[in-house]
């Protein structure tokens, strides 16, 4: 008794693929056959008239007032700088006859993500949190960004030491655009950049042991070939430097 339902149902969903658009966009709503010639143009958002035509004079309505124009040789319907109370179910009928149905979705663009990671105490586990206002702008998707890997999730990531990528990034993407968060590093890497800043550290050291080696010896050469009195200046210069 269900099963036809639900089969009639997923059927119509699949055949009124909805046209998404940005706020603020211009939205072509083209009939997709025409009866020529065309004697009467009915555009119809849900129940109500948004333009009418009947040989005479192009009338418009409510949102439309300012924001529609109707071709009437095509009967082709154009909204200038949309708003989200365009939205909804449009309806052309030409010469009287229903011949086109298109769901129009105005929705805003989606803001550049926030991402930031929080720890448990104990660092056993990490989660990424991508953080960005989706009001007007559904329907979104998360896609996830870690070295060479990418892949679709909710706003969240969560990972534990056995991670070894460096960085995670996180993607907001709706049907009309995507904007992706700043890089942000793998905490249980951590300790890994330790070693790495300690290594540096050393290797600085080094060359600055080396380099006041190397200055010693330069200095003795100086103070032999100079006069005195510009030997006392560099002296008291090198005393100074001593350390
Ligand atoms: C449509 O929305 C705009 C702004 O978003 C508003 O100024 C206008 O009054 C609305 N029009 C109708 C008919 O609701
Ligand atoms: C209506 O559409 C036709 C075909 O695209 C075009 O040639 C014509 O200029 C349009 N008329 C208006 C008033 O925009």
């Amino acid at each position: 008794m269900w099963f036809p339902v639900v089969v009639w149902m997923a059927v119509t969903a699949v055949s009124t693929e909805p046209l998404y658009m940005k706020i603020g966009d211009t939205a072509v709503l083209t009939p997709n056959s025409v009866v020529n010639p065309i004697t009467s143009i009915v555009w119809k958002l849900g129940p109500n008239i948004a333009m009418v035509w009947n040989g005479g004079k192009i009338v418009s309505y409510q949102q439309f007032k300012d924001r529609g124009t109707l071709n009437i040789s095509t009967g082709v319907m154009i909204i200038t700088g949309l708003t989200r109370n365009h939205s909804g179910t449009y309806t052309a009928e030409i010469n009287f006859k229903i011949i086109d149905k298109t769901e129009l979705l105005v929705i805003s663009a989606v803001p550049q993500p926030n991402l930031y990671v929080l720890c448990d105490p104990e660092m056993t586990y990490c989660v990424f949190t991508c953080d960005g206002s989706t009001t007007d702008a559904e329907p979104v998707e998360y896609e996830w960004t870690a070295g060479d890997e990418r892949w679709t999730s909710t706003n969240q990531h969560r990972i534990t030491k056995e991670e070894k990528e460096w960085w995670f990034s996180c993607t907001l993407e709706n049907p009309v655009g995507s904007s992706s968060s700043e890089k942000v590093h793998n905490p249980f890497m951590k300790s890994d950049w330790r070693v790495m800043f300690i290594l540096t550290e050393v290797i600085l050291v080094v060359c600055i042991i080396i380099f006041c080696f190397r200055h010693k010896c330069r200095k003795e050469r100086i103070q032999t070939n100079l006069n005195t009195n510009t030997k006392r200046n560099i002296r008291r210069v090198l005393v100074e430097l001593e350390w």
